[in-house]
């Protein structure tokens, strides 16, 4: 007998590419290997014990029972102090809401505004998860290339070009995750000049990466270089990358009142309001000292470093260095075509990262993955004493592929 059937909307879902990685890198571990990661988006650092302490405290307090849809109002008022303080933006009360992390505010956006066939503008390299995302809410993505020899950043006349009368939204996302490309204030203001002749279309922009950036790159966010488009601007950010707090799931933004709305309408039906005790550590993280933010920007930019230089010995590889974010976003076209010590033929940037993990036992992910090929990427978000065994290891394959 077959087992009752599962939704036709599971189809527009791939499965992350680097599951397969990480399945591969569980076997070789469980055989004895020291296998080194450099897949994860996630910081390294803990969590600050402020935050920590605070959850603790809104816990003994009793904040432990449902909360209001849109955020507690705490938090609400210290993401808007953070948005006036970071970004130069005024929001009112009713203009922001919180989730369960930045995933959950793209998604709520996207439900809310998006209709059968609408189109969803996708600068590519992207995050995995908007594509998918825009399918799920029953759009279409439309990706635009961001290229190399642009330092990944979005054209202007490429926006334009990719803007139709069926476009809903458009996605930004630098510092970006894969490319840690950023944009400048100059480059922002040409996007933003695109956006302001095609008023039907939202801009969404995720800025989760806003205090990485390194050398003096000074972050903007759209809102903020261009005001004649806030009213059709989402600015979206969270705690999981500022404070390394990935776990606590909280993620917030700041919009028109009425997407506002229509969003946490959404989510109400999803998850309702999320948890109190996490709200009470994002309040803290974001009202408490912000050294740590800069410290470990700092560690991330010396790890850059490390890897955007060793990378430039292995024959084969160029790499770019990027202004924020914690990956970089090598190309290793000059690798394709040869093949491993261990017999592999590498044909594509999957065989490359495969081949890496097998017989270097360092894990990245395939830039196909991100919508850009042949390209791996590797987060730096890992112990700067691995990084080196890791960069060392990149090195040695390189130089071994014939
Ligand atoms: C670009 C980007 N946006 C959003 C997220 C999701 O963040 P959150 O933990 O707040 O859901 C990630 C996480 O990897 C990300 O890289």
């Amino acid at each position: 007998m077959s087992a009752p059937a599962l939704a036709e909307r599971l189809k527009v879902v791939s499965v992350a590419a680097s599951v397969a990685m990480t399945n591969r890198a569980r076997e070789l571990t469980a055989q004895g290997h020291k296998v080194i990661s450099l897949t994860v988006g996630e910081p390294d650092f803990s969590a600050p014990p402020h935050a920590i302490e605070a959850m603790h405290q809104a816990a003994l307090r009793g904040e432990t029972k449902y909360t209001p849809q849109d955020g507690v109002k705490p938090l609400k008022e210290a993401v808007q102090r953070k948005f006036k303080r970071d970004n130069n933006l005024d929001y009112a009360l009713d203009e922001i809401m919180v989730a369960n992390g930045g995933k959950q505010i793209i998604m709520d956006a996207l439900l809310a505004t998006v209709d059968e066939g609408d189109e969803v503008v996708i600068p590519a390299p992207y995050w995995i998860s908007y594509g998918d995302m825009a399918k799920l809410a029953g759009g279409v993505p439309k990706f635009v290339n961001c290229p190399q020899n642009n330092g990944f950043k979005l054209r202007a006349e490429d926006l334009d070009a990719a803007i139709t009368p069926k476009t809903k939204w458009l996605i930004l996302n630098f510092p970006n995750n894969p490319s840690g490309a950023a944009c400048s204030r100059e480059e922002m203001k040409a996007l933003a000049e695109v956006m302001l002749k095609h008023p039907h279309v939202w801009i969404l922009t995720d800025d989760m990466y806003e205090h990485m950036v390194y050398d003096g790159f000074e972050f903007c966010t759209i809102a903020e270089v261009e005001p004649r488009l806030k009213d059709r601007v989402l600015t979206v950010n969270g705690a999981s990358k500022t404070y390394a707090m990935t776990g606590f799931r909280v993620g917030f933004c700041g919009g028109p009142k009425q997407l506002i709305k229509a969003m946490v309408n959404m989510q109400g039906q999803l998850t309702s309001g999320i948890n109190g005790m996490a709200q009470a550590a994002v309040a803290a993280a974001l009202d408490g000292p912000q050294d740590l933010v800069k410290e470990r920007a700092e560690i991330y930019r010396q790890r850059r470093d490390i890897v955007v230089e060793a990378l430039k010995s292995c024959p084969g590889v160029q790499c770019h260095k990027p202004e924020g974010a914690f990956y970089v976003y090598p190309n290793i076209a000059g690798c394709l075509g040869k093949t491993t010590p261990g017999g592999v033929k590498i044909e594509t940037d999957a065989d490359f990262a495969l081949a890496l993990l097998s017989e270097k036992h360092v894990a990245t992910v395939q830039g196909s993955a991100y919508g850009m090929s042949p390209y791996i990427r590797i987060s730096y978000a890992t112990g700067t004493e691995d990084l080196k065994e890791a960069c060392r290891r990149i090195q040695e394959f390189c130089n071994s592929l014939v």
